[in-house]
């Protein structure tokens, strides 16, 4: 498959070809950079993140078009509570809006609409939208879409010792079961495969609580990019760039 990057930095057009057999099969993008985005155009930063929902719109469709089979989009951490009030809330209203206007055609693309995170702690009005998006989509057969939402990794690794916890309590589980597949499957993300590629556009180069667990042979793209500038074709030389590295798992080739 051919597609052309335009690399806006330099102006010119680079051609890229896609394996279209080593598509990752699990995505992981840490959307990041809204703020600064509006920040540079002297807008508030909830205009940065109503921008950034217009590229997860595109996101999520070329995803789904060149066959992935798993979406994360780290959508708001547990830290993020930190920020104002008025920035949680527009976050929180923005996510029922992108939910409300884009479920029927997520559903007739056969997408499925996941969360993972504590739910539990977001707006009732998120969580009844988010419980509808799931009911309506669970025996879709196309793409995952996880929105990760009041996640963060050390928070989803708690949950899972208590899980287990209690399972060895109720002598569900032995001492010898437990292995790496068993604390997967404890995790939010139990029954995906880990992701093959995390995204982080904005210049930042860390985890940021993101996956931690599942992120251990996760190929790593960083841009400077901000999200709401990100589009298919940083999309395409992302995974061109995965394509191209070489994976050995702890191995020799
Ligand atoms: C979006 O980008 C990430 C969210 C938490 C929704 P930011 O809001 O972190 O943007 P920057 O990093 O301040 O530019
Ligand atoms: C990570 O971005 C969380 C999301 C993208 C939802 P942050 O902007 O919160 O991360 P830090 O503070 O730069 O590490
Ligand atoms: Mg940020």
């Amino acid at each position: 498959m051919w597609n052309f990057f335009n690399d806006k930095s330099k102006n010119e057009k680079t051609s890229i070809s896609l394996d279209m057999n080593n598509i990752p099969k699990h995505i992981g993008i840490i959307m990041d950079g809204n703020g600064r985005w509006a920040k540079e155009r002297n807008l508030p930063r909830s205009m940065g993140h109503k921008a950034g929902v217009e590229t997860i719109r595109d996101i999520v469709k070329e995803c789904d078009k060149i066959g992935v089979k798993y979406l994360t989009l780290y959508a708001f951490s547990t830290e993020n509570w930190k920020r104002p009030k008025d920035e949680v809330n527009a976050l929180m209203k923005l996510l029922v809006q992108y939910l409300r206007k884009e479920i029927e055609e997520l559903h007739s693309n056969n997408v499925i609409v996941n969360s993972i995170g504590d739910t539990s702690k977001l707006p009732e009005i998120c969580q009844q939208e988010l419980k509808d998006a799931y009911e309506k989509t669970k025996n879709n057969t196309g793409l995952t879409l996880n929105l990760a939402l009041n996640y963060g990794g050390r928070d989803e690794i708690i949950r899972a010792v208590k899980l287990l916890y209690n399972d060895i309590k109720d002598g569900k589980v032995n001492e010898d079961d437990i292995d790496e597949n068993m604390i997967s499957n404890y995790l939010y993300t139990s029954h995906m495969p880990d992701p093959d590629l995390i995204i982080r556009p904005s210049g930042e180069k860390r985890l940021s609580n993101f996956l931690i667990w599942q992120c251990a042979y996760a190929e790593f793209w960083y841009s400077d990019i901000k999200w709401p500038d990100f589009n298919k074709d940083y999309l395409h030389k992302a995974i061109y760039d995965y394509q191209n590295r070489d994976r050995r798992f702890g191995g020799v080739k």
